[in-house]
């Protein structure tokens, strides 16, 4: 039978035999933890719980002293070797850090040195802050000035020699400068990558179909352990030295002045290191660090406090595997575990249907997280934005346990899923095919990810931004109705769709609370407004087709669709027709109209397929006279070409030549490219003529022009 888990029973409530039960599925749990972390460099949990987890079993054996295991994690550091590379055995231990989660904790690890060396009250006690590098630690010895051998930490004990990796990183010298130098030296600090080379290498590993690092820490820790040097030489490690290990002759008396010394030497040293001589120096370094930590270009999870007089370090000494004279005072963590208890369906402005994670509250980086965006429905699947699989195709359930990140003030986003937990009932989530918020169909178009509400005219989700663009002025172009008008009228319920702004005058007449007692309006500029609205009740179609606000619809393909059927009645009926499918006789004479792709005509259909929006239109039909476009011709020379006029044209204004060509049912290019049919030239053309007869169009003067067309 597997042990119990009682995971949930906090520390103070466990019974001796739980408090046992729990020491050993936490010793075999972090095991694994450090065994994926250290040899695979593949973490499947964040250091956030790795971190809870060790405090957990912390916690216990300091309630059960009686209880703590031989093989305890806290007595470990890190994970043995892999065995992949020759094994070195460190002269000095490479030990780990204690870990400070508060300023309390803070306050208490100072309060514990001064009691410890007995140091009165009104003495000073300095401390060195400076960033903690996520990256790996490496023990460099040196032997008469001259490298000897590097090492990784292992665990603690025994690490693997990297010697002939090391040598290759520009960071770390040959050998030392300086007169005097140790027999002796070990010289320790972090390697680490940069976000900007981390970034270009998981590039460079995708395109070359090879696996993708997690994060710049498990990327320097691969890219260290690689079998050819030239590998790790490729990949741009760096490297900051910290502190030291064995020494034949320590040159300094204090941790600031050694970290100067090995500046000297030869090595890079963190820049923001700080002599610190009280509590609130030490925390305002931590501040002012992890406020300029999103902009280092590197990773750090932390501030490191060392006590500076090195003759009181000796004295602390270490307690199981960290010094008592230094301590990690770590960042809150920016990624989380947690639960998808359910996902939810936004819809924008434009229509795209977000689906978002409603997560389990998990503080990540010090924030309250509960969701976070799942981006579109292939993502859920886990499939990228490129079509490739991302999580290793793994798809995201709702009940699954999931990793989240929260990076500056990004939206918090699901990384990850750990598979092991996902409950047996969970089922692939369903992404809806009708909008959650009016019920209009949702259709994704070929190629793109994102999944859209067809209702326009009549999603309150998308309401306000189709007003806007209604109102526009490449639409109706309505004076002094703007977007702040939209907002305002739209939130009081008088406006809620086109129809509403032709009668806002007749509802006015017989309200009580008028629309010039509103703030910051009078009788004037409601006058103004209701004249601008009338004005506006005539409209050219192509105008109306345009307001409609349909995707792929701009000004060029509202005028391609208004000249092809001339009149809204016409219009309405031919894509309603359309709706029928690709098949019919009204979608086939859609997509004959010269411009007009599949794509364009699909989005069309699929609005006119929306019974809604007809009722809608109709509704706004009711209000407004649209005035009829002269039919292209389809039967012309030119129907359906594109032309390019250019040069000064001298027997009609440009004007005239683009409304000419656009009735006999020709398209008008701003620019030639080999989708071109005819240039029309006149004197003078210059650069546009040269393309021409670089892509092998043809070219007429205005004459040659007027007798094709007749
Ligand atoms: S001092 C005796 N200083 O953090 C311990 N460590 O959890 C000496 N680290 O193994 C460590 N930046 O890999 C120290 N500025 C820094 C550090 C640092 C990162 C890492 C190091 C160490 C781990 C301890």
């Amino acid at each position: 039978m597997p042990p119990r888990d009682h995971s949930s029973i906090p520390v103070d409530k466990l019974t001796e035999e739980q408090a046992k039960a729990e020491l050993d599925r936490l010793a075999k749990e972090l095991a694994a933890h450090d065994r994926r972390y250290y040899q695979e460099d593949a973490p499947i949990i964040s250091d956030a719980d790795y971190d809870a987890l060790r405090r957990r079993n912390n916690a216990i054996e300091a309630r059960f002293p009686e209880l703590i295991r031989s093989d305890s994690p806290s007595r470990k550091v890190g994970a043995a070797p892999t065995g992949r590379f020759g094994k070195i055995r460190h002269a000095v231990p490479m030990l780990s850090l204690d870990n400070a989660f508060s300023e309390e904790d803070v306050t208490e690890f100072v309060a514990r040195v001064r009691r410890f060396l007995k140091i009165p009250e009104d003495e000073t006690v300095a401390f060195t802050a400076e960033p903690k590098i996520d990256g790996l630690s490496l023990s460099l010895r040196y032997e008469g000035g001259k490298l000897a051998y590097g090492a990784t930490r292992g665990d603690g004990e025994t690490g693997e020699d990297v010697t002939a990796n090391v040598r290759t990183l520009d960071d770390i010298p040959e050998r030392l400068k300086g007169r005097k130098l140790p027999e002796v030296c070990e010289i320790r600090g972090e390697v680490y990558m940069l976000h900007s080379d981390f970034l270009a290498l998981n590039k460079r590993q995708a395109e070359a179909g090879e696996p993708v690092y997690a994060n710049p820490r498990n990327s320097a820790a691969g890219s260290l352990r690689q079998k050819d040097a030239a590998v790790t030489a490729s990949r741009r490690l760096k490297f900051f030295a910290y502190g030291w290990g064995e020494i034949s002759d320590v040159p300094e008396t204090t941790q600031s002045g050694m970290i100067e010394w090995i500046g000297e030497i030869g090595f890079r040293t963190n820049p923001l290191l700080r002599l610190c001589r009280s509590i609130e120096q030490m925390l305002a370094v931590y501040r002012d660090i992890e406020g300029k930590r999103a902009k280092l270009g590197y990773d750090i999870d932390g501030v490191v406090y060392k006590l500076d007089r090195l003759d009181w370090q000796q004295r602390l000494g270490f307690v199981s595997r960290s010094p008592r004279w230094a301590i990690a005072h770590k960042f809150a963590a920016e990624k989380a575990t947690t639960i998808v208890n359910d996902i939810d369906i936004q819809v924008g402005r434009t229509g795209a249907l977000t689906p978002v994670a409603k997560l389990e509250p998990v503080t990540v980086g010090g924030v309250v997280v509960q969701n976070a965006t799942l981006h579109n429905e292939d993502y859920i699947k886990g499939i990228g934005n490129d079509g490739n699989p991302i999580r290793n195709g793994v798809d995201i359930r709702i009940g699954d346990t999931v990793i989240v990140q929260r990076a500056g003030d990004v939206i918090p986003q699901v990384l990850d899923v750990v598979l092991d937990k996902r409950p047996k009932s969970a089922k692939p989530y369903r992404f809806p095919t009708v909008c959650p918020v009016c019920g209009s169909h949702a259709v994704r178009e070929e190629g793109e990810a994102v999944r859209r509400c067809t209702g326009g005219l009549i999603c309150p989700a998308q309401q306000v931004e189709r007003l806007r663009h209604f109102v526009s002025r490449d639409a109706f172009d309505i004076e002094g109705f703007g977007e702040k008008q939209v907002q305002a009228f739209f939130a009081d319920g008088l406006v809620m769709e086109p129809a509403d702004i032709f009668t806002l005058e007749k509802r006015d007449r017989r309200a009580t609370k008028k629309l010039a007692d509103r703030e910051g309006y009078g009788e004037v500029s409601v006058r103004n407004l209701f004249a601008a609205i009338e004005a506006r009740r005539k409209i050219p179609l192509n105008r109306l087709i345009y307001a409609l606000g349909i995707r792929h619809v701009g000004e060029t393909n509202a005028k391609l669709i208004a000249r092809h059927y001339g009149t809204i009645e016409a219009l309405r009926d031919g894509l309603t027709a359309a709706g029928k499918g690709p098949e019919s006789e009204a979608y086939q004479e859609l997509i004959s109209i010269g411009g007009i792709g599949e794509v364009v005509a699909d989005a069309v259909v699929e609005f006119f397929k929306e019974k809604r929006n007809r009722e809608a239109l109709d509704r706004l039909l009711d209000e407004i006279e649209v005035e009829p476009m002269e039919q292209a011709r389809s039967d012309s020379p030119v129907a359906g070409k594109t032309v390019v006029f250019t040069g000064s044209l001298e027997k009609m204004t440009r004007d005239e030549a683009k409304a000419m060509a656009e009735r006999l049912g020709a398209r008008v290019a701003g620019s030639v490219s080999k989708k071109t049919d005819l240039v029309v030239a006149g004197p003078g053309a210059g650069s546009k003529l040269k393309d021409a007869q670089k892509h092998g169009v043809k070219v007429l003067s205005e004459d040659e022009w007027f007798a094709l067309v007749k």
